[in-house]
């Protein structure tokens, strides 16, 4: 067979990614409002009942707000990004980074959602931010909602489950279009946009036991999320003319348990509840196997006179992924299972996985990559993608994450093969390139940085940063454009 190398084109983007609330702290500064993020609580792991603690009841938020609650809510802490973003990014800029993700905390801008005015404070921590990203030459790739519903709108209209919310969000795109339309030429709307399907709460802001039918509250306020986002890229055109807007999912790939036509049909099946998210941003409109689902499952979507059109009209520029692992699919419930981002999964016995149990598949990378670009023909950023450890500091301080650099060498090398077989990838971006609170477990210590942050899981710690041995190798891999892995 005749040798082929595949090589990264030489305008990749290659950086790293976070959310506001995993990162900033100063969860009240400067006029912020709260948002879904600071009502989630720290469960120490032993008193955790299952591998997140995401969802939030009404009387955890009762009890949060009367100060009757002694939970800590880590995602107000952050990793104090809001003072330190210049040393951040300094070290950003030291690997290489030439783009960086991050996410604007909308109850910054305004600060119950609702408001009339926005806030200028925030409009101007973002400036700073965005400022400080362009002096080295990073270009920022900028999130409107990662997990961050202003609070005002869940206690107004139960978050996402109200239309009213679409216009809410539509002015503040609109907001920071206008300010920042000289700094940011790459948008997505809502990370991992298939969130809001499994807990509403963060993904939606949608308390579940407000609601009568909470099945029909989600799909209800995805079909507001999915009208909002076209609206939004409609305004992005107008006021950014070479503006790209992008949607964001959790690549969720799932392989048949075993060659058992039922286990392949359940594959196909759950692919498509996970693919039917890009479907609607990349096609703007419904697929037809949801009509079946949704008769199936009894759920209505209520559409307004003209939502069908405004989904046809402005479909998203480009796709983003996160991607961390695979799982596998079986009409039978038998046989070990493990956990996963977002839904568990039964055990691959060809993978191994990492400390919280996900199952590490870079060739299932490949395989996704390949999908996607198959079905939409649509360039594709990874915007997520890493391994969450626990990492020892030895007596000299440093930080040998070996686990780390093998998990991303090999996810880097199958992304390399991809484009070899066509796919048109934009840029790479790992997760958390600086430690930060994990969105699941609110935890400090699953750690998926290349810088280490000196905290601990109750909060101890005096937030120095360190340079793993990630740092020097992610440094080699930027400079030498994935040439050395
Ligand atoms: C993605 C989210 O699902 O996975 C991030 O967009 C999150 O916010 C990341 O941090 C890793 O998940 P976790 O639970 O390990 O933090």
């Amino acid at each position: 067979m005749a040798q082929f190398k595949a090589q990264f084109p030489d305008n990749f983007y290659w950086g790293g990614a976070t959310a506001a609330n995993q990162i900033e702290g100063a969860f009240d500064e400067d006029g912020k409002g709260l948002s879904a993020a600071d009502f989630v609580e720290y469960i120490p792991k032993e008193q955790r009942t299952k591998d997140n603690a995401m969802e939030i009841t009404s009387e955890q938020i009762r009890k949060t707000l009367s100060g009757e609650s002694d939970a800590r809510h880590p995602k107000r802490e952050g990793i104090d990004f809001y003072h330190r973003y210049k040393e951040d990014i300094a070290l950003l800029a030291e690997m290489g980074f030439t783009a960086f993700r991050l996410s604007i905390h909308w109850s910054r801008i305004f600060p119950n959602g609702y408001d009339e005015k926005p806030n200028e404070a925030g409009l101007q921590f973002y400036d700073n931010v965005l400022d400080e990203l362009l002096k080295h030459n990073i270009e920022p790739v900028v999130t409107l909602s990662h997990y961050e519903t202003p609070y005002g709108l869940t206690e107004k209209y139960n978050g996402w489950a109200g239309r009213e919310t679409v216009d809410h969000f539509v002015r503040y795109a609109e907001t920071v279009f206008t300010r920042y339309k000289d700094k940011v030429t790459y948008w997505i709307t809502f990370n991992e946009i298939n969130m809001i399907t499994i807990s509403p709460f963060t993904g939606g802001g949608i308390v579940s036991d407000k609601e009568e039918n909470p099945i029909q509250a989600k799909y209800q306020g995805l079909h507001h999320q999915f009208i909002a986002s076209s609206l939004a890229t409609k305004k992005l055109h107008e006021i950014i003319p070479n503006g790209k807007m992008g949607c964001m999912l959790a690549r969720m790939s799932t392989y048949p348990n075993t060659p058992n036509p039922e286990d392949v049909l359940k594959a196909q099946q759950d692919n498509r509840q996970n693919l039917f998210f890009t479907d609607v941003h990349v096609r703007g409109e419904y697929p037809e196997y949801m009509t079946r689902y949704f008769i199936e499952n009894d759920i209505t979507i209520s559409k307004e006179t003209g939502d069908d059109e405004i989904l046809k009209q402005h479909p998203v520029d480009y796709i983003t992924i996160s991607y961390y692992m695979s799982s596998l699919s079986s009409v039978s419930p038998e046989g070990e299972v493990t956990a996963g981002n977002l839904n568990n999964s039964l055990k691959n016995p060809y993978l191994e996985s990492s400390d919280w149990g996900w199952q590490i598949d870079p060739i299932g990378l490949r395989v996704a990559l390949n999908d996607m670009y198959d079905r939409y023909q649509l360039p594709i950023f990874i915007v997520e993608n890493g391994l969450g450890a626990y990492d020892k500091v030895e007596e000299d301080g440093s930080i040998h994450d070996d686990y780390r650099i093998s998990y991303l060498s090999k996810h880097i090398a199958q992304m390399k093969e991809a484009i070899g077989d066509g796919v048109d990838l934009m840029g790479y971006l790992a997760w958390g390139p600086i430690d930060l609170v994990s969105m699941s477990t609110s935890e400090m210590s699953k750690r998926y940085g290349f810088v280490y942050v000196d905290k601990d899981d109750e909060g101890n710690g005096d937030l120095a940063r360190s340079r793993k041995d990630s740092f020097f190798w992610y440094k080699k891999v930027i400079e030498s454009n994935g040439e050395v892995l």
